[in-house]
């Protein structure tokens, strides 16, 4: 297992002292969390005491680090400097700290903005970063520290409503991320339809990057209530089909967005991926022209990529 006395050694020359405390107090909140909820509490001490290792004490510094790292920066995140901790801090926890285990890195990377589906470490590591001791309190914190031993999903759903809240007080940007977070767990809803069209978009974009030929959108929110478009395609042969699948299965799940279920195979030439609001058709050229889709569904809307 790993060297924690090497590790908080490290941390306390990288960081500023107030957030080495908190680092401490997220580990040994993640711990007792760990045991409470039957999870290995050494891994979630190890997540928690890092979970901050890339909140470097300037955002320079953090933007540098990265540079260094090869970390690419979306201009959204650099927006939001915020985030950029998370994302530079799994990198780190695994060139600098040697730690391997994909779950902990995750832990790390969500543990600002969560996402839908959370391991129970990463929800564990989320919440700790909520309610540890030197958060001092108030009475979201409070309650969220009672939920956390309870439910922690409706933990999820508190510390996350009193973060939105917070930013919205102070005018801030509010990460895509964790509105998903908040809509999985139960506590809002996005609008569906603006969901949608986000999903159709991504989609459109993954099915082009593998050069889906034919990329064709319906509408069909006003013609049935199974989802709001169709998205269909086709590839020119079965490997072009597992690539497409792939494709928009990785940028749809990316972005928080988790398939329903999923029929046909890539050998059989048509694949039928659906994610609640939108249903995508991947086909080999011959089904898609055998099943004409387009003319089943023509009393839907086609439209264009520029419509959304
Ligand atoms: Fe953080
Ligand atoms: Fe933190």
């Amino acid at each position: 297992m790993y060297d924690l006395e090497k590790f908080e050694k490290t941390l306390k020359e990288t960081l500023s002292s107030e957030r080495y405390l908190h680092s401490q107090g997220v580990m040994y909140t993640a711990g007792s969390l760990a045991m409470a909820y039957d999870v290995d509490f050494q891994e979630a001490m190890i997540a928690g005491l890092l979970h901050d290792c890339g909140k470097l004490v300037t955002e320079m510094a953090q933007i540098k680090a990265c540079e260094r790292w090869g970390i690419a920066l979306s201009p959204e995140e650099l927006a939001m400097p915020a985030l950029i901790h998370t994302k530079l801090g799994a990198v780190l926890a695994q060139e600098v700290y040697g730690v391997t285990e994909t779950s902990i890195q995750d832990a790390i990377r969500y543990h600002t903005t969560g996402r839908p589906h959370m391991s129970l470490l990463e929800k564990i590591v989320y919440i700790a970063d909520f309610i540890e001791p030197w958060r001092g309190s108030g009475s979201w914190v409070d309650e969220t520290r009672k939920l956390a031993f309870v439910d922690l999903d409706k933990a999820v759903v508190k510390g996350t409503e009193s973060k939105i809240t917070h930013l919205k007080k102070q005018n801030k940007t509010i990460d895509k991320m964790s509105i998903k977070t908040l809509e999985y767990y139960g506590g809002i809803s996005m609008s569906s339809i603006e969901t949608a069209k986000n999903m159709a978009k991504i989609t459109y974009h993954a099915l082009e990057e593998k050069k889906g030929e034919e990329i064709t959108i319906i509408d069909i929110s006003t013609i049935s209530v199974i989802a709001d478009y169709f998205i269909i395609a086709n590839g020119s042969n079965e490997a072009q089909v597992r690539a497409l699948v792939e494709s928009v299965e990785d940028a749809l799940e990316k972005e928080g967005y988790f398939r329903k279920k999923r029929e046909g195979t890539h050998n059989g030439g048509w694949v039928l991926l659906d994610f609640h609001d939108i249903i995508i058709h991947i086909f080999d050229k011959e089904n898609r022209l055998f099943y004409d889709l387009e003319r089943i569904w023509r009393d839907g809307k086609q439209i264009h990529i520029g419509d959304l």
